[in-house]
Order: C-alpha cells, then structure tokens, then sequence
C-alpha cells in the first residue's frame, strides 16, 4: 500500500531552485527571467518557502526583511489544484514569523485582495511603488528574437532603405529647410 506523505514547508534549498522555477513558470510566472538570475534572486532573498505534498512543490513564496522593521513579501504562490486548503495563509505565517515589530508590504493584483485582507493586511494611502524603467519582459524578448529568428530578406530591404534612402534623404531636407530659413 502506497504511504501518503503529509504535506509539509521549509526553507528552499538551492537544490530546489530549479524544481520552484519550474514550478513557477507552470503557473505563468517569471517567464522571463532566466535560470541565473532567478537563482540569484532566491540567493538575494531573505526568507523562503517550499510548500511540498509529498516530495511535489505546491506552494512557493519569498521575502525581502531587515529582521527589524520592515518586509516585503513577493512571489505567494499556490498551485490551482491546492487552492483553498489554507496553503496560501500557512506560507505567509512562516515567512512573517512572530515579530510585531515588523511591518509587511505586499504588492498584489485585486484577484487576492481577500487573501491579504483574511491575513490582516490593509490597503493604506502611504505606499508608493516607482516602476521598473527597463521592462524586462521587452529586453530578453528581444534578445530571443535576435538569436533565434535572423532578419527576413524584407525586414533588411525595409532596413536598408531606411538608413540608405530615407534618413539622408530626411537630413538632406533638414538642412535645406535651415538654409533657406536662416
Ligand atoms: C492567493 C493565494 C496565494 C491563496 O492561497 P490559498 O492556499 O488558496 O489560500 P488559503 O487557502 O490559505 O486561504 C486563506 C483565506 O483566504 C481566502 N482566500 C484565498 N484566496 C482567495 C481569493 N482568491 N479570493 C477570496 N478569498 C480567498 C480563503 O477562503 C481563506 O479564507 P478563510 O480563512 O476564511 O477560510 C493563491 O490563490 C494563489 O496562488 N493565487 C495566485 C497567485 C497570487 O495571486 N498570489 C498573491 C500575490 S503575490
């Protein structure tokens, strides 16, 4: 007869990185980060948490905290088949601990409001968040594109005639316009 293990969480190990990545990236998140830098950035965190059924990852979240004053959750979550099973809520409590001095922000979509407001979480009016300035999604898109798909024929024709025709002849017409308006 098959043993059924219980479910249980820990801290990830790097051992798991590439199983939480996996398992992130099943659920449609971090796409576009690559294997280094989501490594990096699990190394970069300050607290971690697998949530296991047995040996398969259900739930994974992280945290960024000075251990003092102040954290910031990022990455909750749990695998649409375990849903409502209170994996969600139990990943969150390892990751605050205790503390009551600690203050805890998280950004989230409305989907999870209840979550956050069901774990005492409060929408205030003093955060503010400054966007990335380079969309990451957008830079290695790029790079794919440069390495996988080299330009059709068209795409350097429409090129060519863009640097050789078109820009001299916009400079040509700049610099008469000047001329004649000197
Ligand atoms: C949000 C998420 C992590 C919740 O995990 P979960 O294991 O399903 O949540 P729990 O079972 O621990 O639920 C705790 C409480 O919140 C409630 N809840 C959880 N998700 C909810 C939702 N989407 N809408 C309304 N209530 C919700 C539960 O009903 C439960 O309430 P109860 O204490 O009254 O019974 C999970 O739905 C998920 O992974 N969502 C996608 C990723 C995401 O949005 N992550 C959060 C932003 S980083």
């Amino acid at each position: 007869m098959a043993v059924r293990l219980a479910m249980h969480y820990r801290t990830a190990v790097s051992g798991d990185y590439k199983d939480i990545r996996a398992f992130l990236t099943a659920q449609g998140w971090i796409k576009h980060i690559d294997e280094q830098s989501f490594c990096q950035m699990l190394e970069n965190s300050d607290r971690t948490v697998v949530a296991l059924d047995g040996s398969r990852i259900v739930g994974f979240g992280r945290a960024l905290c000075d251990n003092v004053s102040i954290g910031y959750l990022s990455a909750i979550l749990v695998s649409d088949d375990k849903r409502g099973h209170g994996i969600g809520r139990k990943m969150v409590k390892i990751l605050m601990g205790s503390d009551p001095h600690i203050k805890w922000v998280i950004t989230c979509g409305k989907k999870s409001f209840t979550f956050w407001e069901k774990l005492g979480f409060r929408h205030t009016e003093h955060l503010m968040e400054r966007s990335r300035t380079i969309d990451r999604t957008r830079t290695i898109d790029k790079t794919i594109r440069k390495n996988i798909a080299p330009p059709t024929m068209k795409k350097r024709i429409k090129k060519f005639i863009k640097y050789v025709v078109v820009k001299p002849k916009d400079l040509v017409m700049r610099k008469l316009y000047s001329f004649f308006n000197e």
